[in-house]
């Protein structure tokens, strides 16, 4: 499995994770953020040319070679200066309340203990400091959530570690943040595709700033996480 995972996986990535309707979503999670934001699972760079202007510096943790290979074009032509400060979301050489926002987009899925990479993030980012995340995970829908959990060894050995049944939300405040919005949203697709295509698409933020009320909302509400608070 060393050559597919190392060499083939993050070239799929790079190619899958590359197209119109992932890119609308992408710009809408990175549309708020500002400052210095760490970036984890950096991949092969397809966030770096959304930033908006007032991103001062990307803080990028990747631990694939070939990725970080693969996004050297994308970060010798940004805006915003890059720096690779790390290869581990769970363990961030950053100092404690360093960074404005921190970013995730298809990573937790990935991350063995997501939960430690999320509390890491919550020690670097500054109080009020928000995390972004566009991530895929657990379906509400039970027949789609059913096959996630068949097809997850499989997925996991193919996909370098992915899992498909991750409730992002959930880990996420279990972490540590406060959820100001979440919504779900599903790929487009054929149907086999469904369990791959949950989307977990919001912002939370690190207690101490000013606070926020939680927003939910679906654009599918029959797939709904959970219902409006
Ligand atoms: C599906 S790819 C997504 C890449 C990129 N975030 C994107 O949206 O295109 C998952 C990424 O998470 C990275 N990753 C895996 N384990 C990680 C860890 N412990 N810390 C940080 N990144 C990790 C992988 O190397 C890979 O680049």
């Amino acid at each position: 499995m060393g050559i597919w995972r190392d060499r083939v996986v993050p070239r799929a990535a790079d190619f899958a994770l590359d197209n119109r309707e992932i890119r609308r979503f992408r710009e809408e999670v990175v549309a708020g953020t500002s400052g210095e934001v760490v970036e984890v699972g950096f991949g092969s760079g397809l966030n770096l040319a959304l930033y908006p202007p007032a991103v001062t510096k990307v803080l990028a943790v990747e631990p694939s070679a070939v990725a970080t290979r693969l996004a050297a074009k994308r970060i010798g032509s940004a805006r915003v200066p890059v720096e690779v400060v790390g290869l581990d979301a769970q363990q961030l050489p950053l100092e404690t309340a360093s960074a404005d926002a921190a970013v995730s987009t298809f990573t937790l899925c990935t991350i063995p203990d997501p939960r430690r990479a999320l509390e890491e993030l919550l020690r670097v980012l500054r109080p009020g400091g928000t995390f972004h995340f566009l991530e895929h995970g657990l379906s509400p829908v039970p027949a789609v959530a059913r096959w996630q959990r068949r097809l997850n060894p499989l997925q996991r050995r193919l996909a370098a570690g992915c899992h498909l049944d991750r409730q992002i939300d959930r880990i996420v405040e279990e972490a540590g943040f406060v959820l100001d919005e979440v919504r779900n949203d599903e790929m487009t697709g054929p149907l086999p595709l469904r369990p791959f295509g949950y989307l977990y698409i919001g912002t939370a933020t690190k207690p101490g700033g000013a606070g926020r009320s939680i927003e939910r909302r679906a654009s599918h509400p029959e797939t709904a996480t959970s219902s409006p608070s």
